[in-house]
């Protein structure tokens, strides 16, 4: 029998292969995501997965599809999880572990295994996906079951077994990196009072060190999905990517937060989400021009439900997919383009612009104006504060 492993090369995955390979006796094959975490980790990591005792490393881009199918879709629906968090890690492990599930019935395994903690999100988000795409397949998550415990248990374990030590020294923060986003939890950011070190984030400049000059960025959305950057069309991926290096330098989408991990536990994290904040700027501008109030407000208490779907590991749930199809139509018209003012950590915005626009300046103006006449508003205001009126006349007795 055969198991596809979720792999990085990074020590506790390359412990992994041994470990599956002595417990349950079977070959690994090792699986590897490529969803915009650096290019540089994905070099030698073939010959790193066989020297660790793996028969095979299957690679898979899935840059395009995790913008397209995921980002994007969370985007239109304006899911933050816990007023804060832009979902960056969940969103990515339903569309990694869908491709595991493609790739075991590919090589023909019958188990699939990864290698988050038992005190995480991720495995709830893992196992989810594989139980919703192939109920059938055994489900192996070596952190709840082997001896190993920390760094130095693990290289011990390393040697025992053969396999060569990673190099690159690790990092002291639990990291992890994709296109939307990069996490940093652990260490001294697990006591919430402690700021994290200037040194820490990777993604963005400090805003301090920001230029002094601020600089425009204009966005194109088309049905609630951007598709241009400062006139530009571009892909899911390279729009993401393209945000991602002007957001960066000017200090944009750092977020220090507490949450609340589906396990149970707070956890405090710090995220860098440079391009997903601008967009998630322009997408909600464009909005007040599209959207009318009822409708707003449904949409957002919808995307406060789908966030926590997605946070919670749910994406292959029809709950989720049915809410999509909500968002899909009612997104239809938010067609149009924002321009944004980049300063130091900060986004202003200066234009929006939309052909479906609701907003009337006509109607609106200062100026007098045919369609609304000032004379309606007396007999609205009277109707709508009836209610009111009667209240008041209760308690004074008239
Ligand atoms: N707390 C965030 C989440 O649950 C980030 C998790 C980061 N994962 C990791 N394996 N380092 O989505
Ligand atoms: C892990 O425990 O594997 C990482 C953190 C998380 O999943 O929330």
């Amino acid at each position: 029998n055969k198991v596809v492993l979720a792999y990085s090369g990074g020590l506790d995955t390359s412990v992994i292969v041994p470990w599956l390979r002595e417990n349950y006796g079977c070959e690994v094959v090792c699986f590897t995501a490529d969803v915009g975490q650096g290019l540089k980790e994905m070099e030698g990591l073939e010959a790193k997965a066989k020297a660790s005792g793996a028969c095979q490393l299957v690679v898979k881009d899935l840059k395009e599809e995790f913008v397209r199918d995921y980002i994007f879709p969370c985007l239109r629906a304006g899911a933050v999880y816990e007023r804060k968090y832009l979902l960056g890690t969940s969103m990515a492990r339903p569309v990694i572990a869908k491709a595991m599930v493609d790739a075991a019935k590919e090589v023909g395994a019958d188990a699939v295994s990864h290698g988050c903690t038992g005190k995480g999100n991720d495995q709830v988000r893992f196992e989810l996906t594989f139980f919703a795409l192939n109920p059938e397949l055994n489900v192996v998550a070596p952190w709840r079951e082997w001896e190993i415990q920390g760094r130095e248990d693990a290289i011990e374990y390393a040697k025992k077994h053969n396999v060569p030590v990673p190099v690159t020294k690790k990092s002291i923060y639990s990291r992890d990196r994709n296109l939307w986003h990069l996490s940093h939890e652990g260490d001294i950011l697990e006591d919430p009072a402690n700021e994290p070190r200037k040194d820490m984030y990777m993604m963005t400049v400090d805003p301090e060190d920001a230029p002094d000059k601020p600089e425009y960025v204009e966005i194109g959305i088309v049905s609630g999905l951007p598709v241009l950057v400062n006139g530009k069309d571009l892909s899911p991926a390279s729009l993401l990517a393209e945000l991602n290096e002007i957001g960066g330098r000017h200090g944009i989408g750092r977020i220090d937060m507490v949450e609340n991990r589906l396990v149970g536990m707070k956890s405090r994290g710090v995220y860098e989400t440079p391009g997903g904040t601008i967009l998630f700027t322009a997408a909600r501008e464009l909005e007040s021009l599209t959207l009318d109030r009822e409708t707003m407000q449904v949409k957002d208490s919808l995307a406060l439900k789908y966030a926590e779907l997605v946070y919670a590991g749910r994406w292959f749930d029809p709950l989720r997919q049915s809410m999509d199809a909500f968002m899909e139509k009612i997104t239809e018209t938010t067609t149009g383009s924002v321009t944004l003012k980049l300063f130091k950590g900060s986004i202003s915005v200066t234009g929006r612009k939309s052909p479906y626009s609701l907003y009337r300046q006509d109607i609106s103006s200062f100026e007098s104006s045919q369609i609304y006449d000032q004379a309606d508003a007396a007999g609205f205001i009277r109707l709508y504060g009836l209610p009111m009126r009667v209240r008041a006349m209760l308690e004074k007795g008239i």
